[in-house]
């Protein structure tokens, strides 16, 4: 079997990561757009014009399933995507309240989402959590996290002045879903300032709902991954080398 993942630049590798652990496919077909990420702080148009672009591009593998691992694609663009590719297509905001609902029963617990402007603006992890029943919600869009991220700063004074900026004031929760595939990489600092809560990441998310909604379980096989950007793609292999390995 065979997938796309799509994302608007090196973040969904945090997504691949999980897929290629599980061993879901025989090959991985891996789409950066690099030249313009990044897309959390686009337009709902533009984002659904570059997505559809992606299923373009997509069209020349013969993919089973387009996987998009970017929550402000998956935010904005994902039934645009699904009525235009002719494969099935997964987001992964979907997957990240699925699994969430796994993990935390409570419907009082506090949930804090983490995302990009589009994620957050969209208010769909809201809207679906709040329609599985959960109450005590709290969103927040930390943009500087993706620049830094993308400048390979997962620990450090920076990245700990960031997140002071933007953590403070904010009251323990119970869970933090992991709204952006680019906080995975600092997912350990983001629990040192959270300790008790819980953590939704959108790779793992995707492994499970892939699973229970497409039937697509672990192969045994080794899987082969083939990396594409829009720009700079050695520096998206580069980049593939370091986060992918052990
Ligand atoms: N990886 C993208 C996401 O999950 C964030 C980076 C961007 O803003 O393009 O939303």
């Amino acid at each position: 079997m065979r997938a796309g993942v799509y994302d608007s630049g090196v973040g969904g590798l945090t997504v691949v990561k999980s897929l290629l652990e599980y061993k879901l496919f025989d090959e991985i077909i891996y789409f950066g757009d690099t030249a313009r990420v990044p897309y959390g702080v686009k337009d709902k148009n533009t984002i659904i014009r570059y997505s559809l672009e992606a299923v373009e591009f997509f069209k020349n593998f013969d993919i089973d399933i387009m996987i998009t691992a970017c929550n402000s694609v998956s935010a904005y663009a994902i039934d645009e995507l699904k009525a235009n590719a002719p494969f099935k297509v997964s987001g992964v905001i979907e997957p990240g309240v699925l699994a969430l609902k796994n993990k935390i029963p409570n419907k009082d617990a506090k949930i804090l989402i983490l995302g990009t402007n589009a994620t957050i603006n969209s208010g769909k992890y809201e809207r679906l959590l709040k329609e599985h029943g959960y109450k005590n919600i709290e969103s927040l869009s930390p943009s500087l996290f993706v620049p830094i991220v993308e400048e390979g700063l997962f620990s450090g004074k920076v990245l700990k002045t960031v997140m002071e900026h933007y953590f403070d004031g904010v009251s323990q929760p119970d869970a933090i879903i992991l709204g952006c595939t680019h906080f995975p990489l600092i997912s350990r600092q983001i629990h040192k300032f959270f300790p008790k809560a819980i953590l939704i990441h959108s790779g793992e998310a995707v492994v499970e709902f892939l699973e229970d909604e497409f039937g697509i379980t672990e192969t045994h096989l080794n899987t082969e991954l083939k990396l594409f950007a829009s720009e700079n793609p050695d520096k998206l292999k580069e980049v593939a080398n370091e986060w992918l390995k052990n």
